[in-house]
């Protein structure tokens, strides 16, 4: 495969998406070049540059499209352009370029669970019973005693249905109620959103991540869903029930494979997938034979009990799972999300990110994990996120792990030169990305070594990975690829660790970083310490 300039890609054949790291940027929040306090386009292409560097191989952005906002973009009003506050589709085209002269592939997010209820085409479907666009959106007549048509719930909280006074139904929305469903079951909306993906594909854009596809399809009966019996007092309402018949219908594939005849047209592109939902039923994402996702992202880190023994059951159960042909994706924290440091404290960020690095699969690192930002306590007058407006007290809000990139120690750390849509942490003037390059021992160090390692040792990269255990403190497994056998040994306990392990050369140490030295038959490993060991054969 040629290589494009600029980046040296993974010296393997796999495609950039098996190989590569993707980076995911949250647009509001990464950099801001006009001093409004809110990220947008330009200030994302001035930091090419150091994502190059870094050395990850594409970049995520969360949606772009023109939106009232009212879940910061996830309510999109005009899939085929950009929002004001984000730049124009100019600089969507300069962004693209640039990225791809650095060597770094881009992908949007695209949103076809639903739309902005202010979107034209729900404005007219919301006109009147028979208008042309009616049918494509959810609508449904009133129980005859004026209530809701079914049971269903919103995932921010109270029920999915709102009557439009207008016409006398009511429409169906997973979400708020700003964001109306769309209906998947009609061709036109299935042919409209062909030309979406068309006209971003037909502008270089690499790929797509799927917001929310197991939401895509509902049950044409309209069933209620039965009640969650493991539903616990204090749990966010919107656990009482189970999803049956709202989330993960069988349906959903014929949309996914349409997704994926369009991708096919072009050259090189990628479909990566969010679905919350257990893993066994996330296989079928993958279509049979490639006709489903590239990449159906698997959230299980997010929350897998962060100890040796459970993370190598998970990786053994998912790397059985995967259907033949199927390649793996490993994630550690999103948009939606505790920040990792956060949940699995500090001290294990190195070990994390060594894991996330040296798993089979491609990882997907979110903005600001590489400086081991933590969520930033947000006081209650300067909450955005709609779910915590919603849903107060539950601790569902969003905007802890979405506060502004820290990329320097000043004020407002080279951010923005206005206000900050949303707070910097109060850690900002410490932990930065300036003061952490200048460091070969820091967070960021970490992370450029092994995304660097990744690309002169493809055996980290698309290696088989075998030998999977977990022993006391310790986890462990090796990636062969091509004559090439490496170990990674990360102990996660707090004391000195021996372990026993083939003869060969440590090359990496998450402790002492340069320090390679000859393994003979045992590695003592410091505390919270993980090292790469590559063996003779
Ligand atoms: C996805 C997004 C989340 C958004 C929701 C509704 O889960 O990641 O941020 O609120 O979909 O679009
Ligand atoms: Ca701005």
């Amino acid at each position: 495969m040629a290589q494009p300039p600029g980046n040296k890609g993974v010296m393997t054949s796999a495609p950039w998406w098996q190989s590569g790291v993707v980076y995911q940027i949250y647009p509001r929040s990464f950099q801001d070049s006009n001093g409004d306090g809110i990220g947008d386009l330009p200030g994302i292409s001035q930091r090419i540059d150091y994502l190059a560097d870094l050395g990850i191989d594409a970049i995520w952005l969360s949606p772009v499209y023109p939106s009232p906002m009212a879940d910061f973009g996830y309510d999109v009003a005009n899939y085929v352009d950009i929002d004001a506050v984000f730049g124009t589709l100019a600089d969507l085209d300069a962004l693209v370029k640039t990225a791809h002269q650095r060597g770094l592939k881009v992908i949007m997010d695209l949103v076809p669970n639903h739309t902005s209820d202010q979107h034209p085409w729900f404005l007219e479907s919301r006109a009147s019973r028979d208008n042309p666009k009616r049918d494509w959106y959810v609508w449904r007549d009133p129980k005859p005693d004026g209530s809701v048509p079914t049971n269903w719930l919103s995932e921010f909280g109270g029920p999915s249905w709102t009557l439009d006074p207008i016409t006398g139904q009511y429409y169906y929305h997973a979400y708020l109620a700003a964001q109306p469903d769309l209906n998947w079951r009609n061709r036109e909306v299935v042919a409209a959103m062909d030309d979406v993906l068309r006209f971003w594909f037909d502008r270089g854009v690499d790929g797509f991540r799927l917001d929310t596809i197991h939401h895509l399809i509902e049950d044409a009966d309209f069933r209620d869903n039965p009640p969650n019996p493991d539903f616990k007092p204090g749990d966010p309402p919107t656990k009482a029930l189970q999803r049956l018949y709202t989330n993960d219908r069988p349906e959903t594939q014929t949309v996914l494979a349409r997704f994926r005849q369009i991708a096919d047209e072009y050259d090189d592109r990628a479909l990566i997938g969010e679905a919350y939902i257990p893993l066994e039923a996330l296989m079928a994402y993958y279509g049979h034979a490639g006709s489903g996702l590239h990449l159906p992202f698997n959230f299980q880190l997010l929350s897998t009990p962060w100890t040796p023994q459970d993370i190598a059951e998970l990786i053994q159960r998912y790397e059985a799972l995967l259907p033949p042909g199927a390649w793996p994706n490993w994630v550690l924290g999103n948009h939606d999300r505790q920040r990792l440091i956060s949940r699995i404290g500090e001290t294990q960020a190195p070990l994390a990110a060594m894991l996330l690095l040296s798993l089979r699969g491609t990882p997907t690192i979110y903005y600001g994990e590489e400086i081991g930002m933590s969520d930033v306590p947000i006081p209650p007058e300067l909450v955005q996120d709609p779910w915590e407006k919603q849903v107060p007290g539950h601790g569902l809000g969003r905007d802890p792990a979405r506060t502004p990139m820290a990329w320097s120690p000043e004020r407002k750390s080279g951010f923005t030169h206005g206000i900050p849509w949303l707070p910097l942490g109060d850690d900002a003037l410490a932990r930065n990305v300036a003061t952490q390059k200048a460091d070969p021992q820091s967070l960021w160090s970490l992370y450029r070594d092994l995304l660097h390692l990744r690309r002169t040792e493809p055996a980290l990269a698309v290696g088989d990975c075998v030998a999977i255990q977990a022993e006391r403190s310790v986890l462990r497994y090796e990636r062969h690829h091509a004559g090439r056998r490496f170990s990674v040994i990360l102990n996660f306990g707090d004391e000195v660790t021996d372990v026993s392990a083939p003869g060969g050369d440590m090359i990496y140490s998450t402790a002492s970083r340069n320090g390679r030295r000859t393994v003979t038959d045992r590695v003592r490993l410091l505390a919270h310490e993980g090292v790469l060991v590559a063996h003779a054969r």
